[in-house]
């Protein structure tokens, strides 16, 4: 078992268990990007309610969200790392049960986008867990709260303004979609957004701004793919081109990598401690 509060551990542990050469493109690391998004992205300001304090997707109505499907693998491929099945057979295969589960989802998310290739994110530990036993409805987040991949900017501003996000911000969190794909048994969408998904880049903007995107002849959802159908785009991402006040951020990111890894790791980090209680010294 490692120490209390060896949080370096924890993260090498999670870079280990990434490459998995039967899961989507071989690695775990955009799943659990979106797990540590998704955990943190129910935060309400006005309310102070949501975020990833609590780790409350383990409850329902949370884990039943539409928007969280498949985000229950993600869950499952950290268990080991905090409570090990087989620990009472291999004690010294212990590894960190000290760690919250809000803790442990977004440092794994931190953790990938660095083993990716991305910028060093700023995170910090303190997040508590809800404890089944106690939990109270008032606890959980509502369902909704995510945003709806079927709409456009007015929507995707509505979601993200609420979190307390700009303009800027919005477009830097978004560029996390050069990781990963969608999976039609999970949002009814299809493919992956670039030709790299397992690694963290400007790529998506690049791809926004140079390719000619097309409706995708299909009987699934409105979604955009290139002229040879291998990568997508959702309704939410093209509204990042049609939209100007959007677009200005799009073709900045396109240009400079080095900007959107430093606007990334800021968005990000603070994303992930919205509604963490900090005392202030
Ligand atoms: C995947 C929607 C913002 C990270 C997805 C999927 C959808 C989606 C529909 C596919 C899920 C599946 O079928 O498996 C949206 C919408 C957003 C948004 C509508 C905002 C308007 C973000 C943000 C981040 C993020 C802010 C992180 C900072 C990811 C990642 C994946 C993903 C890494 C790939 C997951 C995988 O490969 O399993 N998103 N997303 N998304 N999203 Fe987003």
């Amino acid at each position: 078992m490692s120490r209390s509060g060896d949080y370096d551990a924890v993260r090498a542990d999670v870079a280990a268990i990434l490459k998995k050469p039967d899961w989507d493109d071989g690695s775990l690391g955009p799943v659990l990007v979106r797990l540590a998004w998704h955990a943190s992205g129910t935060y309400d300001a006005k309310s102070r309610t949501g975020g990833s304090n609590g780790a409350t997707m383990r409850f329902k109505p949370e884990s039943t969200d539409g928007a969280n499907a498949g985000l229950e693998h993600a869950r499952a491929f950290l268990e080991p790392i905090k409570t090990p099945a087989r620990a009472c057979l291999e004690p010294s295969k212990t590894k960190h049960p000290w760690i919250s589960y809000a803790d442990l989802w977004t440092l794994a998310g931190v953790a990938s986008i660095e083993a990716m290739g991305g910028p060093k994110i700023p995170w910090k530990p303190g997040r508590t867990d809800k404890s089944p036993q106690t939990v109270k409805a008032a606890d959980i987040p509502p369902n909704g709260r995510l945003p709806d991949a079927s709409q456009g900017a007015k929507h995707v501003r509505d979601i993200f303004y609420r979190m307390g996000f700009s303009d800027q911000e919005i477009v830097a969190l978004s560029g996390a979609h050069a990781l990963g794909r969608c999976h039609t048994e999970r949002s009814g969408y299809t493919g992956p957004w670039t030709y790299t998904p397992n690694r963290f880049s400007n790529q998506y903007f690049v791809l926004l701004t140079t390719v000619q995107w097309q409706k995708k002849k299909w009987d699934g959802p409105e979604q955009y793919v290139d002229p040879d159908d291998e990568l997508m785009m959702l309704p939410t991402d093209m509204a990042l081109i049609w939209d100007p006040a959007f677009e200005k951020y799009v073709r900045i990111y396109a240009k400079d990598k080095d900007a959107f890894f430093r606007d990334f790791a800021a968005a990000f980090g603070k994303l992930l401690d919205l509604g963490v209680p900090r005392t202030k010294i």
